[in-house]
């Protein structure tokens, strides 16, 4: 049994049972993958298509493990970019099919296995799409394989499990990374899974630059600029390092390089360790803003909302939780965000939110300051 549904402005065929709670999904999975809730996901990679577009480029965007064909299909619609849309499942090529001819569009086709695809058509394809069940890792060599010398990655992980440390060795198995727990999590799952595609790369003799990355929902996402160069891949490696975190005070810091040092926080405590991750920049912010002006056409305007918070985010890595924040100073009330973004600011500091966390503060104040602040504004209000 299939539902008619329209995401962006694509009509989508998908299977009723798709559209239940995940409980009862898990019961009886569908006969073809659909999870209305990546539409954000599908929804910024279009808007990030759209800016490229715009901006002159030409892309042949390959939706690798496409199922019902949304996110392949959309980019076709609503970017009208050339695109190609693979499975490995026969009722997901025969539903991509349908639902190319629901909308009447013009778009390739394949029943084929992934790296077994990506292996028979290098050079084909400048923007490769990996959206599989869990980590995208066992796809990206082949992907990087068979971009051109300058070519896009898009790549989402919903393996959270392990990217946010609730299983380490699994984490360090598939990514070669610590991960940790607890109010940095999310970030340093990003930032991991994008220090796996940056040694791939490098490997493969190739730069890496994200575009756009975001740890939103239940899932970790990065969309990145690959470019040949023995000199870009050293480059991209250079941006590879440590988080040390004082779980005990709430201290950071970050190490650029390729081995961790013993460090101990100033509260005496030990730090936790976590990495190697990429500590560069999570996004370009003129292409973010670019998407969030392109992502107008979207009725649903929270994903403009989260593209705007992207762009303007501050390139700082690790930001504060608040909540996390009150708890340590035992402080039973907090001021609002944007008292403390303002006291930061007037003290002539640079500080943002985060599209991580609604309670998260991304500033370059060092952590006296900010505490100093948020006792400062609860003491005068
Ligand atoms: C998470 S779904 C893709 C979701 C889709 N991009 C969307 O936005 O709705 C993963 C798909 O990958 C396919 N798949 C998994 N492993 C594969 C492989 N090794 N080769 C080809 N297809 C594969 C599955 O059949 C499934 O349809
Ligand atoms: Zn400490």
């Amino acid at each position: 049994m299939f539902a008619e549904i329209v995401e962006g402005s694509t009509r989508l065929l998908v299977p009723e049972r798709s559209l239940a709670s995940p409980q009862e999904i898990k019961k009886a999975l569908p006969p073809v993958f659909f999870n209305p809730r990546m539409k954000l996901n599908r929804d910024i990679t279009c808007a990030l298509v759209r800016a490229l577009l715009a901006g002159g480029e030409s892309i042949q965007f390959l939706d690798l493990l496409a199922a019902s064909g949304a996110k392949g299909l959309r980019i076709a619609k609503e970017a009208k970019a050339e695109v190609h849309l693979n499975d490995g499942s026969e009722s997901a090529v025969e539903l991509i099919k349908k639902n190319a001819q629901l909308n009447q569009l013009s778009v390739g086709v394949s029943q084929s296995e992934a790296n077994l695809f990506l292996v028979s058509h290098r050079g084909s394809f400048n923007f490769i799409d990996i959206d599989p069940f869990g980590t995208p890792v066992p796809f990206l060599h082949n992907a990087i394989l068979a971009l051109p010398p300058r070519g896009y990655l898009a790549v989402t992980a919903t393996d959270t499990a392990p990217l946010c440390g609730v299983y380490p060795k699994a984490c360090f198995r598939k990514y070669f990374s610590i991960p940790i727990r607890g109010e940095l999590c999310k970030e340093v799952g990003l930032r991991i899974l994008i220090a796996a595609i940056a040694r791939e790369a490098a490997k493969l003799r190739r730069g890496t630059r994200v575009l756009l990355s975001h740890a939103t929902d239940h899932y970790f996402r990065a969309i990145v600029a690959l470019r040949s160069g023995r000199r870009r891949a050293d480059e991209a490696l250079a941006k590879l390092g440590y988080l040390h975190y004082c779980t005990s005070c709430g201290r950071r810091e970050v190490e650029l390089s390729s081995l961790p040092s013993q460090k101990k926080c100033v509260c005496g405590e030990s730090y936790s360790i976590a990495g190697a991750m990429w500590l560069g920049e999570l996004k370009d912010a003129s292409l973010a803003r670019k998407a969030a002006e392109e992502a107008a056409y979207l009725e649903d305007r929270r994903t403009q909302k989260v593209l705007v918070t992207i762009a303007d985010e501050l390139e700082v890595p690790f930001f504060y939780d608040l909540h996390r924040l009150a708890r340590r100073l035992s402080l039973h009330e907090l001021p609002t965000m944007e008292k403390i973004l303002e006291e930061l600011h007037r003290r002539g500091y640079s500080a943002t939110r985060t599209h991580i966390s609604a309670t998260g503060v991304r500033t370059d104040a060092p952590y006296e300051v900010l505490l100093e602040v948020v006792r400062g504004l609860i003491k005068n209000s």
